[in-house]
């Protein structure tokens, strides 16, 4: 399979590192090519100054995300399978998929600098599956989840209210046992609980339950609001949580 690669920065030049390793032709633009010859030459690779007008099988885009759709829009038609791995978003990825013939959205899922090309990546698009299986063949670890570029995008993002917004959850209910000098046995005890179940189907069971029970768990808010009124902390979290219950509660259940 030739690949040509856009950007030879920390991703590109790992990405194309382990398709040479796997003995496959890597072509790499980027737009000094003498800043990186000396790396490239290393690597066997060979250097463009244009993103077009080359003979490769996948366009592989790994720039800054700002500069993912004026690349994209550069490299369009270079070849029948084009994978956007940049942080770009779901609307720059709808935007590039709506424009750009066989277009693919990654999402990198870790630090490349830490796991290298086995980085855990998601990849949507329309030969999503045979790219994955041809990625994971030469030392990748690329998980295809739909057709539509989109997906990958969403769920990187998505994942977010959980991975990253839990951190101000724990931030509040820290401050406030801080207050109670309980920090370790809240974490402790908080830990016991989501360990019953992988956090999947912990998460569906509790969606489940509160579509059962939102008017209780909406009352319940009022003591763990108490709670941090009283550390000094703020009750943001609680109210917030309230108003999702009794929107939930409005609707009858889960939707
Ligand atoms: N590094 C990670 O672990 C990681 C994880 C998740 C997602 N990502 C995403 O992967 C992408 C690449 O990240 P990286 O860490 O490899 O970044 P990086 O080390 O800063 O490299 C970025 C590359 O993009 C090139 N570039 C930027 N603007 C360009 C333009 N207008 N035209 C052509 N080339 C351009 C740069 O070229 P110059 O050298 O000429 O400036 C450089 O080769 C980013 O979108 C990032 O958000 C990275």
């Amino acid at each position: 399979m030739r690949w040509l690669l856009l950007g030879f920065g920390e991703v590109g030049s790992c990405f194309a590192e382990a398709l040479r390793v796997a003995g496959d032709p890597v072509r790499v633009y980027v737009r000094r090519p003498d800043a990186i010859s000396a790396r490239g030459e290393a690597l066997g690779v060979e250097l463009a100054s244009q993103p077009h007008g080359h003979d490769a099988d996948v366009v592989l885009s790994c720039v800054w995300a700002g500069a993912a759709e004026d690349v994209a829009r550069q490299a369009a038609g270079t070849a029948a399978a084009y994978v956007d791995a940049t942080n770009a978003g779901i609307a720059a990825t709808e935007r590039m998929a709506a424009s750009v013939a066989g277009f693919h959205k990654a999402a990198i899922l870790a630090p490349v600098a830490r796991h290298g090309a086995r980085t855990p990546m998601l990849l949507a698009g329309p030969r999503a599956d045979e790219l994955a299986a041809a990625l994971n063949e030469r030392g990748f670890n690329v998980r295809a989840v739909g057709p539509e570029p989109r997906q990958a995008a969403a769920i990187k993002i998505l994942r977010s209210v959980a991975t990253k917004c839990i951190v101000a959850l724990l931030h509040d209910m820290q401050a406030a046992a801080a207050r109670y000098g309980v920090e370790d046995q809240v974490l402790e005890s908080a830990g016991e609980f989501f360990a019953t179940e992988p956090f999947a189907d912990l998460a569906r069971t509790l969606l489940r339950q509160s579509g059962l029970h939102a008017e209780r768990l909406a009352g319940e808010m009022d003591e763990v609001a108490e709670a941090l009124r009283v550390a000094g902390v703020s009750e943001r979290v609680p109210d917030l949580a309230r108003e999702v219950f009794r929107e939930i509660a409005a609707k009858g259940g889960l939707t």
